[in-house]
């Protein structure tokens, strides 16, 4: 608030001018969501999806100690997420065994990075879930083709039945081989889009197959939708926040937003954020098709540890962003510090203390040095990194920014900005059907190296 940060904070006129926008913008989100054209504000609704989901990873429970996901963008950074969330970030997880199977996340398609996972897990002891919406992307289908041959290659002709496909119902190559081939498939629904497809298939597969409760999930997920749908910009956390960020963004100037978790655990939901924001809001076109180029670039930062890298800047340099603290009101572990003193003065203030406490107090300490620098910041405080808070908070970031998108009268549920780079990889690959992305290509390649 301006009473706060001065010019660069919000005041209760500039709150309440724009507050019957806000209305405007959950309604015109619902009747895309009860027409039935956005999905994500049903899935912690489908319970019998819930009920197939836990039943498959009840009869296969015991016989793998990884789960090989092979995925891209929305079709893994919410099972990442959910990983580091509910069982600590990498690598500081419990001991891999059967009943706590390890989850790979194959993302990318570094070679040496696939090469790697793949020479760590043994093929006899691992589920493959190949997760991809369209069921064409040319990463993961390029690294599935990779860990299909490795798993055949060991188990010959049972590799199927190891395999689970995630994709849309009847629609791509992935459901086609799949059925073919006779994996077991579920599906993501046509109207969930894949950066808000976590609490589909798409990450309560891996979640459940991994050992996660997904009922809790759904529980805290459901509880947030409820909110979300209430007309009352004081009471609507996901509403209230989007309103609050679009004013900044927009009347203050702020081009980036720093998501700052002061959590280890939630340091894969602020990578999860990064895409869900970025892409939802990156468009260059009104809904009525004028020119725009709108976006708010996401940065993702973790507290305290980049207190010691980034906060230099976020204090003293540019005023251009607004910093969205997470915080974690109660620790799995307090991190006591031992009582026993050594007699020096850079040390002695802390025996009896505890690591929650320092890095609480970490937090509240940068949050007034940048509003006492001017700069904006809010924070977010979940009482408990777990399951229910976890699928409340999913769906709290999920509604704020399709409230957002509508304020910002754009479409958040495209992303028509990545077809292009996709068609010049497809040409370049010797794709069928793409032969003139590969002459254009050529044709800008050849200026390119001339210069
Ligand atoms: O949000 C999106 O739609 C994208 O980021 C997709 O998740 C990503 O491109 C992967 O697509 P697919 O699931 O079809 O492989």
């Amino acid at each position: 608030m301006s009473e706060m940060a001065g010019e660069h904070g919000l005041t209760p006129a500039e709150i309440s001018a724009h507050s019957a926008r806000a209305l405007d913008a959950l309604r015109s989100f619902r009747r895309l969501s009860e027409d039935g054209q956005q999905g994500f504000p049903h899935l912690p609704f489908q319970a019998e999806t819930a009920k197939d989901i836990l039943k498959f990873s009840y009869s296969v429970r015991g016989t793998y100690d990884a789960v090989c996901l092979v995925g891209i963008g929305g079709s893994a950074l919410g099972a990442w997420a959910i990983d580091n969330a509910l069982r600590g970030p990498h690598p500081v997880q419990p001991q891999f065994s059967k009943k706590n199977p390890r989850l790979v996340v194959l993302d990318n398609v570094d070679p040496a990075f696939v090469e790697g996972a793949l020479d760590s897990m043994d093929p006899r002891r691992t589920l493959v879930l190949v997760v991809a919406k369209s069921g064409a992307t040319a990463e993961t289908v390029a690294t599935f083709l990779i860990v299909r041959e490795w798993l055949t290659r060991k188990i010959g002709r049972k590799a199927a039945q190891r395999i689970i496909a995630v994709t849309s119902a009847g629609k791509g190559d992935l459901a086609v081989l799949a059925d073919k081939e006779g994996y077991r498939t579920f599906e993501i629904p046509g109207n969930v889009g894949g950066r808000f497809s976590v609490l589909s298939p798409v990450g309560m597969v891996p979640a459940a197959l991994i050992g996660i409760d997904i009922r809790k999930i759904f529980k805290g997920a459901m509880m947030m939708t409820h909110l979300a749908w209430q007309e009352d910009v004081e009471e609507n956390i996901a509403l209230r926040s989007a309103l609050l960020q679009y004013l900044i963004w927009n009347l203050k100037s702020k081009p980036i937003q720093v998501a700052f978790p002061y959590s280890n655990r939630l340091w894969g939901t602020a990578f999860w954020f990064r895409q869900l924001w970025a892409e939802s809001l990156g468009k260059a076109f009104l809904r009525t098709g004028e020119a725009i180029h709108a976006g708010q670039t996401p940065v993702a930062a973790l507290g305290t540890t980049d207190q010691h890298s980034q906060v230099q800047l976020y204090v003293e340099g540019p005023n251009d962003k607004v910093h969205t603290f997470w915080a974690v009101e109660k620790h799995r572990d307090a991190g006591r510090i031992p009582k026993t003193r050594v007699g020096l003065e850079a040390f002695d203030y802390l025996p009896g203390q505890s690591l929650a406490k320092l890095i609480d107090a970490e937090r509240r300490s940068t949050a007034a040095a940048l509003t006492a620098a001017g700069r904006p910041n809010c924070t977010f405080t979940l009482e408990k990194v777990d399951e229910e808070h976890i699928g409340a908070f999913f769906q709290l970031l999920e509604f704020q920014t399709a409230f957002t998108g509508e304020l910002l009268n754009i479409n958040a549920f495209d992303q028509p900005g990545v077809e292009l780079g996709k068609k010049f990889t497809f040409g370049l690959m010797g794709r069928k059907g793409f032969e003139q992305f590969r002459a254009d290509f050529d044709k800008y390649e050849k200026k390119r190296s001339k210069l």
